[in-house]
């Protein structure tokens, strides 16, 4: 069956279905495609930190409602090793600036809440997406839906929008694209808990075992993670265990200890940065994780999939008032700007953060006398902060 549309989405992340909502807002039609069911997009467990402008962004287009109600406003993260806290103060050092604690599936839902009230069309369990025609005027993208029957769609562009797994990027010829890759030899084992927050803000940790960070969800749910082998499998991590390591990668002087609840999700995830360069090829502009992944530690990749679709947003509402294509054509080199940015600044918290297998005294050393310094100096614990609340918007 033929149908069309003018922007043609692939995936429904935080990346597709904002892209589709500011779309809608500006009146330009899109359709989004998801190879997943809603319940399963809308209950993955991902990220949970939101930068202000991702915050204000979400507002600001009636999308943040209850981002404002049941979100967490955070003015401070805590850096703790040598078994002390050292607080960052994020509006005294970025002029009134913070993050919000709010779940990545909770702005999903909030996501594809809006696109279905105002009549938007997502697809859901879509298999089989292939992309068509991108250096023409008219692409189409092909597709099976849940009974198999095959669909094509044209459309003026298409968004890129699926993750690293995708079809969009790989779909792109050989030799278009340059990657640039790094693979950390660590991963993160995430865990949610039944219990109330062990603190008032994040502490990212440090210790001689590895990294630990203390993150929250709600009055009732924690998210900690802390530093694994990435190769390692949740089996062999038990609740007891679970809990002795984050008690030893946590202690301080002064005897803290995180508080313990029954733990109902474990999850290993590997960290690799990865940036894609261009972001665009003819009519096909990638946006997310289908162009670039950060390491968790400075709670980046959600917010630069925002970034990127904000900007790809107004490029196409640009092109759609006026005519003119130089927002679009600049896109990819001004969204890799500021994701480059972001890269740098994800390796340095990861870098500082973590005990590298095989890292000798003096590296362990210097990481110590790093987070002394970041903590010590309000210059340098104000370029943490302004990186963290988020750079300002290309
Ligand atoms: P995604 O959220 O990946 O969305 C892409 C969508 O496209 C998916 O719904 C997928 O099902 C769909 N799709 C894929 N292929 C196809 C296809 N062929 N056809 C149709 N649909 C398709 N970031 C942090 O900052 N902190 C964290 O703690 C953190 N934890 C993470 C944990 C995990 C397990 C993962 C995978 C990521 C995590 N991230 C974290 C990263 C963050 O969640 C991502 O950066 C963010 O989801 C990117 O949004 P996106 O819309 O670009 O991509
Ligand atoms: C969370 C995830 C992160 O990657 C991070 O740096 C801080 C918090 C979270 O899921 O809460």
């Amino acid at each position: 069956m033929n149908s069309r549309t003018q922007v043609g989405i692939v995936g429904a992340g935080p990346a597709g279905l904002l892209l589709s909502h500011l779309l809608h807002r500006a009146g330009i039609d899109s359709v989004v495609l998801e190879s997943r069911s809603r319940d399963d997009v809308e209950g993955t467990i991902r990220a949970g930190v939101l930068e202000q402008g991702t915050v204000d962004l979400l507002k600001a287009t009636g999308v943040g409602e209850r981002l404002q109600q049941e979100g967490f406003r955070h003015e401070g993260i805590y850096l703790r090793f040598d078994g002390e806290d050292h607080r960052i103060d994020f509006p005294a050092l970025t002029n009134g600036k913070a993050v919000t604690v709010y779940a990545q599936h909770e702005v999903i839902k909030d996501l594809v809440k809006a696109r279905i009230d105002s009549g938007g069309d997502i697809r859901f369990q879509v298999s089989s997406v292939t992309v068509h025609d991108v250096q023409s005027e008219q692409p189409s993208i092909r597709y099976r839906d849940e009974s198999g029957t095959s669909h094509e769609i044209s459309c003026d562009f298409v968004a890129g929008c699926d993750g690293t797994q995708g079809a969009c990027r790989p779909s792109i010829p050989a030799g278009v694209l340059t990657a640039y890759e790094k693979i950390y030899p660590f991963g993160w084992l995430g865990i949610l808990c039944e219990a109330p927050p062990s603190y008032d803000e994040l502490i990212y940790a440090l210790h001689d075992r590895g990294f630990a960070l203390v993150s929250t969800r709600s009055p009732t749910v924690q998210r900690m993670y802390c530093q694994v082998d990435p190769a390692d499998r949740v089996d062999n991590w038990s609740d007891d265990r679970i809990w002795k390591e984050f008690r030893l990668r946590l202690a301080t002087a002064d005897g803290w200890a995180p508080k313990e609840g029954r733990i109902f999700h474990k999850v290993i995830v590997g960290m690799r940065s990865f940036v894609t360069e261009p972001m665009q090829f003819g009519r096909l502009f990638l946006a997310g994780d289908a162009a670039h992944v950060v390491p968790p530690t400075g709670a980046k990749g959600l917010n630069l999939a925002v970034a990127d679709v904000r900007l790809l947003g107004e490029a196409l509402i640009e092109h759609y008032r006026t005519g003119r294509n130089e927002t679009l054509d600049a896109y990819s080199a001004t969204a890799l700007k500021r994701i480059w940015k972001a890269q740098r600044f994800s390796w340095w918290m990861t870098s500082m953060l973590h005990r590298f297998p095989g890292g000798d005294a003096f590296q362990y050393r210097v990481q110590l006398a790093e987070l002394e310094y970041v903590t010590g100096s309000t210059v340098a614990a104000a370029a943490l902060a302004e990186n963290y609340v988020g750079l300002p918007f290309q």
